[in-house]
């Protein structure tokens, strides 16, 4: 063995009277079996694995009657496999694995009562397995038949070859139920993957718990269908690989999974699991390799995650996971594939995951809600080949610690809100072949060199104020950028000349400025608190960018003043710009209450405040501006009924729109509610006051009637600052008897704001009067009659089929009822609430909901 023989087996090689074992395994004999034509050889062993030996197996090997050990297995054999290998009644050991043999298995072959060992797989055999293989193979250990055409049954009588010890079917195409193998106490490893195989009422599982031995449980791309029993939690202790993944299985995961401490390797991915990922998770210590990705799970990555301190890879994409990554996961510091890719995941990239150094294929987190900055101990992750993070929320620079990552190859941070400039540092990642920056807020120059050299491996699409000093297509050359600069430096020119006379008169100005400053500051804290981090503006440039508030830039008038559209030059996109009617009783203590609000919240779904101006105007008298985000696609007023409006072109809002703003909207007034260090409440939601960006995205603006309230306790936030009005129609019912206002009022609010999204139906509409509101108007049809009080132009689309009516649009509806109760105490928490629509809106997604 093991000599490079070459060359064919000699014709003699049976031809022998004292010659008992030939072991000629791995070399590169060729050439075929020959015959045996002496009547009775006495060899036992014969041993001619991994060779390449070709030709068919002649019948004459049946004559070697004293033969114990047959190994063929790695050969080029082909034709079928001759029936006289069944008449050796000495044979223990049979495998001729690994070869090109067809046909069907004589039937001789499984009726030999002394195999232990039957090995046949990687072959092209056909045929059923007989029936009766249980009884007529009683010492078999081992039955090795992967990886052919087997078809029919598993049959029933395999469970009664006591000394089974390992069963491999995988990758045939046998069907029918799977059997129960609880009568086998020595049974280690079960493969019977890729076939079609049922799980029946999945009792074949509470049978294996009797296998205490078992290590190796795989089932994967089967038929199996159902729910997982929680039986599945008294497999034995020993097993180690439980493989479930590409069936059909769904229903949720048994918390009892926990138990099987000694797993290495759990895949559940591809099936149609649903529910949370159970906390026992964390139980299974010894756990590799753990896969659930896939699926249709959702609720929380459990932080128990975290105690999986030996994890190699860690699948959970494809799910409708929600709420923040885990910081668990940093301990799991041997981990080398993290992909959390296309959840609903939010908040921040804990930097606690992206110091695992031991990540080296890839770290995938894209398609998600994230948001922040990309966190600058990404430097640490030296080992990793890929790091993919893109369609997500993550704005902020490109972290230089980046370019630590020198083995980096491919880098995706496509679809943020990624800013600043492409930095130099890529052109030394020499490893990089792949790198997508496109739809991002990157600007200046291109850099060259490395990467940048090849136009393919770049992707920088969708960054506007990119530009580059070689031409490219579709990036404007940076010539344009020089042309400025000249300018500036003329200008900088006369400066330089101008500045030392003008300097005093500025000095004593600012003085002045200064004093009056302090003053107004000490009564207005506020502003002094925007000023620190916000450039402020002057009336001047407000005059100038509103084109002297020409009646064109105006977008919008309140109780509180008018919304002119605007551009300033600090600021490429365009701004709207709220401009406080100060004469107007509470105006000025709505424009404080405004600046206030602002200046404690950040969230992606309210409006963002770019500067503000304070100061005097033209006549000398005071004048309040804030300066916003400008929303291209108006306020979901005009979007609801456009027909009330003057240029009235009616563009019907989808379902899955509807359910995104709403989704959107009641993310803000969690975050309001719930996660601000003091509660804040909105007071004033109403259509009018939610606005959508150019993808639809809404955001909650108007924070002039807002109220932090300052309580130890946020369960049933309230407080007695009365005097404030909300809009009629959105007012809760409370808070007209004078009540405190608390954040069950938003909570009513936003519910009448979800029945008119439904409906279509304003709450202030002439027939909710004499108190039929809306809230009664739709209760009344709620839920058989739904469809007599929901917005035709839903009831129109096809695709709002009566399953999703059904999934979708009656749980919204539910929804609204619930917010919009008389009692406060009735309505649900806006947790619960965005919780709740968020499950409706994966569940519209999965039925294709537009
Ligand atoms: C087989 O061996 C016998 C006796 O050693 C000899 O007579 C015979 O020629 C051999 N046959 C072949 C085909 O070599
Ligand atoms: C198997 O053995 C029996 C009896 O010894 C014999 O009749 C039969 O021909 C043998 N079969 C083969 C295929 O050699
Ligand atoms: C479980 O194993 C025991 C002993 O090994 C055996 O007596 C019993 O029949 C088995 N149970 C099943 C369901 O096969
Ligand atoms: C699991 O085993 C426990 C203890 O042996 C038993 O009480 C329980 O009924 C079993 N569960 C299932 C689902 O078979
Ligand atoms: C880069 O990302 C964008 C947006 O995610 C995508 O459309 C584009 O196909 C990507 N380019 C490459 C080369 O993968
Ligand atoms: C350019 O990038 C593409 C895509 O990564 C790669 O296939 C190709 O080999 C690269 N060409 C050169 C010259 O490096």
């Amino acid at each position: 063995m093991r000599n490079n023989l070459t060359g064919n087996l000699p014709k003699v090689l049976f031809n022998t009277s004292s010659l008992i074992k030939i072991f000629l395994q791995q070399n590169n004999l060729v050439g075929s079996i020959p015959a045996v034509i002496a009547t009775s050889p006495p060899i036992e062993y014969l041993d001619l694995r991994h060779n390449h030996i070709s030709g068919k197996i002649p019948s004459s090997i049946g004559k070697l009657s004293s033969l114990v050990d047959l190994r063929i297995t790695e050969n080029n054999l082909v034709g079928s496999i001759p029936d006289s290998l069944g008449n050796i009644s000495t044979l223990k050991i049979l495998t001729l694995t690994g070869n090109k043999l067809s046909g069907t298995v004589p039937p001789s072959l499984f009726t030999m009562s002394s195999l232990t060992f039957l090995g046949l797989a990687n072959n092209s055999l056909v045929g059923r397995l007989p029936s009766n293989i249980g009884y007529t193979l009683p010492n078999i250990q081992g039955l090795i038949l992967s990886s052919n055409k087997f078809d029919g049954p598993i049959p029933a009588s395999l469970p009664r070859a006591y000394n089974l010890r390992q069963l491999y079917l995988y990758n045939n195409s046998l069907t029918g139920f799977i059997p129960f193998f609880g009568s086998l106490p020595n049974l280690t490893e079960l493969g019977l993957s890729y076939n079609q195989l049922e799980a029946g009422n999945w009792g074949f599982v509470s049978s294996l718990a009797n296998c205490t031995r078992l290590t190796k449980l795989m089932l994967n791309g089967n038929s199996l269908q159902g729910k997982v029993p929680s039986s599945i939690g008294n497999l034995s202790d020993s097993l180690e690989w439980l493989w479930l993944r590409e069936n059909q299985i769904s229903g949720p995961i048994p918390p009892e999974i926990g138990n099987l401490k000694s797993l290495n390797r759990l895949y559940m991915d591809y099936n149609l699991i649903t529910g949370n990922i159970p906390p026992t998770i964390g139980n299974l210590h010894s756990l590799v390799h753990l896969s659930l990705a896939h699926n249709k799970l959702s609720g929380q990555i459990p932080d128990t995650i975290g105690d999986l301190v030996k994890l190699n890879s860690l699948k959970l994409d494809g799910n409708n996971i929600s709420g923040r990554i885990p910081e668990s996961i940093g301990r799991c510091t041997q981990l080398q594939i993290l992909n959390l890719a296309h959840n609903s995941l939010e908040g921040n990239i804990p930097s606690e995951i992206i110091k695992i150094s031991s990540l080296s294929e890839e770290l995938d987190l894209s398609h998600n809600y994230l948001s922040g900055g990309i966190p600058v101990e990404v430097g640490n992750l030296i080992n990793v080949n890929k790091i993919s993070i893109s369609n997500n929320r993550l704005s902020g620079n490109i972290p230089s610690t980046l370019g630590q990552c020198v083995v980096l190859e491919y880098l995706d941070i496509s679809r943020n809100k990624l800013s600043g400039k492409i930095p130099q540092f890529l052109t030394s990642l020499s490893s990089l072949q792949n790198l997508n920056l496109s739809f991002n807020n990157f600007g200046g120059e291109v850099p060259r060199g490395g990467i940048f050299y090849n136009a393919s491996a770049v992707s920088i699409e969708g960054n506007d104020d990119l530009c580059t000093s070689i031409p490219t297509g579709g990036i404007p050359l940076c010539s344009m950028l020089v042309e400025r600069k000249g300018k500036q430096n003329s200008s900088a020119l006369i400066l330089r000349i101008v500045i030392p006379t003008v300097a005093a008169v500025i000095l004593i100005l600012s003085c002045i400025a200064t004093i009056y400053w302090r003053k107004r500051m000490q009564a207005n804290p506020h502003l002094q608190e925007i000023g620190e981090h916000m450039r402020k503006i002057s009336y001047k440039d407000i005059v100038r960018s509103t084109n002297s508030f020409s009646q064109a830039n105006l977008i919008g008038s309140g109780s509180f003043g008018v919304v002119y559209k605007g551009s300033l030059k600090l600021q490429k996109d365009q701004v709207a710009i709220k401009i406080f009617n100060l004469n107007n009783y509470g105006a000025n203590r709505s424009f404080i209450a405004e600046c206030e609000a602002l200046r404690n919240v950040r969230h992606r779904n309210l409006v963002k405040i770019i500067t503000s101006c304070s100061s005097v105007d033209s006549t000398g008298a005071d004048f309040k501006a804030l300066v916003f985000q400008y929303m291209p696609n108006g306020n979901l007023e005009m979007w609801l009924h456009p027909e009330d409006l003057e240029h009235g072109e009616r563009h019907i809002l989808t379902l899955s729109q509807r359910i995104n703003i709403g989704l959107d909207v009641a993310f803000a007034l969690d975050y309001l509610h719930n996660q601000c260090a003091s509660p804040l409440i909105h007071c004033d939601l109403k259509p009018s006051n939610i606005l959508l960006d150019v993808d639809m995205v809404a955001y909650v603006t108007d924070f002039g009637l807002a109220r932090f309230v300052f309580t130890p306790t946020n369960a049933d936030s309230s407080t007695s600052l009365a005097c404030l009005k909300g809009s009629i129609g959105y007012i809760p019912p409370e808070y007209g008897m004078s009540k405190e206002i608390s954040t069950k009022g938003d909570v009513y609010s936003f519910g009448v704001l979800l029945l008119q999204m439904i409906t279509g139906q304003s709450p202030t509409d002439g027939k909710f009067s004499d108190g039929a509101s809306l809230h009664e108007f739709v209760r009344r049809a709620f839920p058989d009659n739904i469809c007599g009080v929901v917005d035709p132009a839903l009831l129109q689309d096809d695709r709002n089929t009566p399953e999703v009516m059904e999934k979708c649009v009656i749980p919204m509806v539910r929804i609204g009822l619930s917010c919009s109760m008389t009692s406060p105490k009735d309505r649900p928490d806006m947790g619960q609430v965005s919780a709740e629509i968020l499950r409706i809106k994966h569940l519209a997604s999965h039925m294709d909901v537009r």
